[in-house]
């Protein structure tokens, strides 16, 4: 793909944009013989799972159902706030389907965590699976665990490709460590 550079972002790079799609690759390979012939509905977890949730689709030659949920835990900061907001009031129509949850990065767990508890509480899912882009070695603040992860990272603060700082960064096509503030 031709792309522009991006001018100076901060921090070094962790994964480069050929390192995630060759990942990804095979993560799709995986989920695609997971979920034949079972009824699927991907739903990922909105802002930062979104190039993720694109790039991985796409190679998922399936019928599966895509719904999307937008929620918000860090509000633009580096820490996480402890709480998790729900954008909206509604579910996505999940009954009897087998969800797939994507978030961009499994960190304290409490996202994750409050998403699939409330789906599971309100919206008669088949069964609900987690599969993450990054995976943060560390001990998590709720009971949560990724059914798949792309990559196991330390403990850092990461952007690019889906995540932010302050907002920033969504764009990077590769993924960086930085340390805020930056
Ligand atoms: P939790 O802590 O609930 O985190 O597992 C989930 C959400 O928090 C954001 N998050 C990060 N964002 N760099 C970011 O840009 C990070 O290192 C990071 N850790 C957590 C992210 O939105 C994730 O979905």
């Amino acid at each position: 793909m031709n792309r522009p550079p991006f001018p100076a972002a901060p921090g070094r790079v962790l994964f480069s944009a050929g390192v995630i799609a060759a990942r990804l690759d095979t993560l799709a390979a995986e989920l695609t013989a997971f979920y034949r012939e079972k009824p699927l509905t991907v739903l990922p977890i909105l802002n930062g799972s979104l190039p993720f949730a694109a790039d991985l689709l796409r190679r998922i030659p399936l019928p599966l159902h895509l719904e999307c949920l937008s929620v918000a835990s860090y509000h633009g900061a580096a820490q996480s706030s402890g709480t998790v907001t729900f954008r909206q009031h509604t579910l996505p129509p999940v009954a009897d389907r087998d969800v797939l949850l994507l978030d961009d990065i499994l960190d304290t767990g409490r996202t994750l965590h409050a998403v699939r508890q409330r789906l599971l509480a309100e919206a008669a899912p088949r069964s609900v699976r987690v599969a993450v882009l990054l995976r943060k070695n560390k001990l998590r603040a709720e009971p949560m665990e990724a059914d798949y992860a792309g990559f196991d990272i330390a403990d850092e603060f990461v952007i690019g490709y889906g995540l932010d700082y302050e907002g920033r960064y969504r764009n990077l096509p590769e993924l960086r460590v930085i340390t805020p503030p930056c």
